[in-house]
């Protein structure tokens, strides 16, 4: 299959990408859509096989459960049998924008797209391309993020062209992500909120929407100690996520003499070993490559991925990461570093 990557850089090319993006939507075509969060692999919600086939593209296992995009409150009726007090609250403070609710389901959202759960993954994205699709197409999309299961999101259309090319016909070139990591993803279904994957809205800032807001707990997700109930609860937290295929380790290290010994100590040699620091800025020459991230989490989010993508391309023997400050604004940022360096 011939992939297209179609630019969205002015006006009247926009309303072409929109035009052909919906066309294809609506054939039940499987696309790539820029995100501000991270590219999505889209399909119309509504159609079950079109939804299938995200999953045969990707190798996503089906017990994983997929997001479904709307664009305004209209879309939410037929998502939702009703859409409750505190659901009302996030959206106000925090949609459009990077942060996932998860409610019970209408009966017209398919268990392809929940994995059989009873349950439905909401986002209201706040990328103007992904807003004019979804009002044009008049359904909602489900998207999972537009990269071959257990790999890295792509920030980037070129990161997605690498991954898929040949297996979806468009890609939809929207720039480089502006979050940079994946929504936070909050569950509304219990007694009170409870983040399921922490993103750069973070529980400071959900709590004070809601007070009672709760991190994610030690159990959840599939690492060690998980139990059943919390795994099923939150299917996509596989521990082995988001990763670059070199082995990644994220250190703590003070001068650069202390860093160069950190190669050895996991097999491999310095000069094939790829760096990604924030505050401790290493000698360049020792090591294959040196990136260097802002460190304020924001700009730290944006600039992940992209670096890790482009050490990846090097086929390092190691990527070593300075680890980030321990407060909620980088929980979502710990989170992906955790995941992208657990073997
Ligand atoms: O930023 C994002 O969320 C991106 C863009 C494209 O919107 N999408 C994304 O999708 O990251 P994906 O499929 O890679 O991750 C969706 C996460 C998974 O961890 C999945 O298990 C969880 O949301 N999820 C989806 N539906 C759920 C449900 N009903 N209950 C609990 N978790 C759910
Ligand atoms: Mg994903």
């Amino acid at each position: 299959m011939k992939t297209d990557v179609l630019p969205i850089d002015n006006p009247i090319r926009m309303h072409a990408a929109v035009q052909k993006a919906v066309a294809l939507l609506d054939q039940g075509a499987v696309i790539a859509l820029p995100t501000e969060t991270v590219y999505g692999l889209a399909a119309d919600a509504m159609n079950t096989d079109a939804v299938k086939s995200i999953y045969a593209i990707k190798g996503r296992p089906a017990t994983n459960p997929l997001i479904v995009h709307v664009a305004g409150r209209s879309m939410l009726a037929g998502c939702v049998p009703s859409w409750p007090e505190v659901a009302e609250r996030f959206l106000r403070a925090f949609w459009p924008g990077p942060l996932t609710l998860v409610l019970p389901k209408a009966a017209g959202i398919s268990s392809q797209i929940t994995a059989g759960l009873d349950s439905v993954a909401l986002r209201w994205p706040l990328h103007p391309f992904m807003q004019r699709v979804i009002e044009t197409l008049g359904r909602p999309v489900a998207a999972p993020s537009a990269n071959l299961a257990n790999q890295l999101s792509p920030t980037s259309a070129a990161q997605v062209l690498a991954q898929l090319k040949g297996r979806i016909p468009l890609i939809v070139d929207g720039g480089s992500a502006s979050v940079g990591i994946e929504s936070t993803v909050l569950d509304l279904c219990g007694e009170y909120p409870v983040v399921l994957r922490p993103g750069m809205i973070h529980l400071e800032s959900l709590r004070a929407v809601d007070p009672n807001t709760m991190p994610r707990q030690a159990t959840q997700g599939d690492g060690p100690g998980a139990s059943a109930e919390a795994a099923c609860k939150s299917p996509g937290l596989h521990q082995k996520h988001y990763a670059p295929s070199a082995p990644m380790r994220v250190i703590r290290w003070n001068a650069s003499e202390s860093l160069a010994r950190f190669p050895a100590r996991f097999h491999a040699n310095a000069h094939k070993t790829c760096v990604l620091c924030h505050e401790h800025l290493p000698d360049p020459a020792c090591f294959l490559r040196v990136s260097v991230i802002p460190s304020d989490p924001e700009a730290y989010a944006r600039a992940l991925y992209a670096e890790l993508y482009a050490c990846d391309r090097l086929q390092p023997e190691l990527i070593l990461v300075e680890s980030v400050p321990d407060t909620h604004p980088w929980d979502g940022i710990r989170d992906r570093l955790y995941r992208a360096s657990s073997a």
